[in-house]
């Protein structure tokens, strides 16, 4: 008994993040990718945010956790790496120019310069100048993000709030104010009802949903909600799941 309560609580838990998810993904247009990049150039760099992936792209091939590709015994995927191998720091902590990381971004010569040639991978001007903000920063190391524990952000100050229908949409809606930009009008019922079920069965819905759902212009949030379980409780979702 005691388990099929805890069970049925943690259900209207799950149901309830995955409506929120779901409602703010369908929020979450397209025009917010721009904004999302626009960030990186300005204020304090994140390592794992704006550094991390561009190494691990470019570098982690022959610099990473793999020791059987691993070259000239250097890892870029541990803080050790970059502050003090053998050989001496790859980073200096506020002196790009005395980085040999980032030496060997800018140098010219085929020999020196990484990532090299022969990998045919390239950086950007733009990536290489962020190495160098993050360093000229102290070069402030993170370990991989799973080894963080969350901490709860403030929920950002926005000038529209009546768009905001929960917290989440508070920082979707920030960085767009920032950039910019408008939130895409809300979606029509049948666009709403082709989207939820696609993002949690992975399956076009079927007409005997939109005949029961699409009544009306818009989804209520009522209808939302049902429409959220409903999908939810189909075979198709535990299969889609299964995928990942
Ligand atoms: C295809 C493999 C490959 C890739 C990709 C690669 N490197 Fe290298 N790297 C090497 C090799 C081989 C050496 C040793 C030869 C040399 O010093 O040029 C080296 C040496 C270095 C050194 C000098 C290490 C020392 O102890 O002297 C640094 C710093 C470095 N790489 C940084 C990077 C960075 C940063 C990237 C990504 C932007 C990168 N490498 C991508 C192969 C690679």
């Amino acid at each position: 008994m005691h388990c099929l309560i805890s069970r049925a609580v943690f259900r209207r838990i799950f149901h309830s993040i995955m409506v929120h998810l779901t409602a703010s993904i369908l929020r979450l247009h397209l025009l917010l990718l721009p904004a999302l990049s626009f960030a990186a150039g300005k204020g304090d760099l994140s390592f794992n945010r704006d550094i991390r992936p561009i190494l691990a792209d470019a570098c982690f091939h022959c610099h990473g956790p793999d020791p059987g590709t691993r070259k000239a015994g250097l890892r870029l995927d541990t803080e050790g790496g970059f502050f003090d191998p053998k050989s001496g720091p790859t980073v200096v902590r506020g002196d790009a120019a005395k980085s040999p990381l980032y030496q060997r971004l800018i140098s010219q010569d085929p020999d020196e310069v990484m990532p090299p040639p022969e990998s045919h991978k390239t950086l950007k001007s733009a990536e290489i100048a962020l190495i160098k903000q993050w360093i000229e920063q102290g070069a402030p190391w993170q370990p991989h993000w799973s080894l963080i524990p969350p901490q709860r952000p403030a929920v950002p100050a926005v000038k529209d709030r009546n768009w905001v229908a929960n917290p989440v949409d508070a920082f979707v809606l920030a960085k767009l104010e920032a950039a910019g930009l408008q939130p895409a009008p809300p979606a029509d019922a049948h666009t709403l009802i082709r989207r939820l079920s696609l993002d949690i069965t992975g399956l076009p819905p079927g007409p005997d949903l939109i005949q029961r759902f699409a009544t009306a212009p818009r989804l209520d949030p009522a209808a939302q909600r049902q429409l959220v379980d409903e999908l939810l409780k189909s075979p198709a979702y535990g299969e889609h799941r299964a995928r990942y």
